[in-house]
């Protein structure tokens, strides 16, 4: 008797998958990708202009969101039909700020969109994705939501809880068909998320300085893609992937 076929993975074709921060970076990297997959993406930020061209060149849907905002939030729940997979990306680092020198609008900043609107997002979308028969919520973490480092706590507290969101939502959902998975990258180089940071272009570029090859966005992309087409019954609880020259969060192998 020949052995048993292996499960296919779960195709993306006639999925929808809302992908929030789609507009640079990872989010757009993922929207692309998914829509490659066979996606029908919807790609939600809060600049449309870049959202749209991004959705013609890669396909797809532009809509404007807001993950801070409840009304913005729930007029994306009112316009989607079905939605199989939320891509919960939006987010962000605000300053490399020491504790005892806080301020504490870019730490009501950073919790606002890491925390908050993952929170508000997924809530939204919840009765559509356990609709689906087929639900996946992942979660855009970070390493920094593992591990401390200086200088950088708004960041890592919000990514922290980011991470036990995760894993509260997979204990809730767990009698459910909806799969919660979080994606926790090292250091990728896009064109803001240092900027944003630091405010500033050259410590924006220090901050990749001598690293041959930091993760890209279409490397976290590609994590993203292989967990939500795994057979549904596989569910990819955490992904660590950092660049090969990142060991640790303060092991970076930088060249001269
Ligand atoms: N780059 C890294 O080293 C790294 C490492 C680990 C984890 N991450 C995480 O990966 C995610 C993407 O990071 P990235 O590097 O791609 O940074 P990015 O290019 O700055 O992307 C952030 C995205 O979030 C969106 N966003 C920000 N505030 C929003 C809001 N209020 N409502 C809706 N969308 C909002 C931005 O779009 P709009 O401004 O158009 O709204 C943008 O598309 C973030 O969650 C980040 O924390 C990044």
């Amino acid at each position: 008797m020949p052995a048993e076929t292996p499960a296919l993975p779960f195709p993306g074709t006639g999925r929808v998958a809302v992908v929030t921060g789609a507009s640079s970076g990872i989010g757009a990297a993922t929207a692309a990708r998914l829509a490659a997959d066979g996606f029908d993406v919807v790609l939600a930020a809060r600049r449309l202009d870049r959202l749209t061209e991004l959705a013609e060149r890669t396909g797809g849907r532009a809509v404007e969101l807001d993950v801070t905002s409840d009304a913005s939030v729930q007029a994306l729940a009112d316009s989607l039909e079905r939605v199989d997979v939320l891509v919960n990306n939006a987010g962000g680092a605000f300053d490399a700020a020491p504790v005892a020198e806080a301020d504490l609008s870019s730490w009501t900043r950073a919790f606002e969109v890491n925390v908050l609107g993952t929170v508000r997002v997924t809530k939204a979308l919840l009765p559509a994705l356990r609709a689906s028969g087929a639900g996946d919520v992942v979660l855009m973490g970070s390493t920094a939501g593992l591990v401390s480092y200086e200088g950088g706590a708004s960041y890592t507290a919000a990514k922290h809880g980011v991470h036990t969101l995760a894993e509260t939502l997979r204990l809730e959902l767990v009698a459910e068909p909806v799969r919660v998975v979080e994606i926790a990258p090292g250091m990728v180089k896009t064109d803001e998320f240092a900027l944003n940071r630091t405010g500033d272009a050259a410590k924006a570029a220090k901050v990749y300085e001598g690293v041959r090859e930091p993760l890209v966005a279409e490397d976290v992309a590609d994590c993203v893609a292989w967990t939500v087409t795994r057979p549904h019954h596989v569910n990819i609880d955490l992904m660590v992937v950092r660049p090969r020259a990142q060991a640790a969060q303060h092991k970076v192998h930088r060249e001269a």
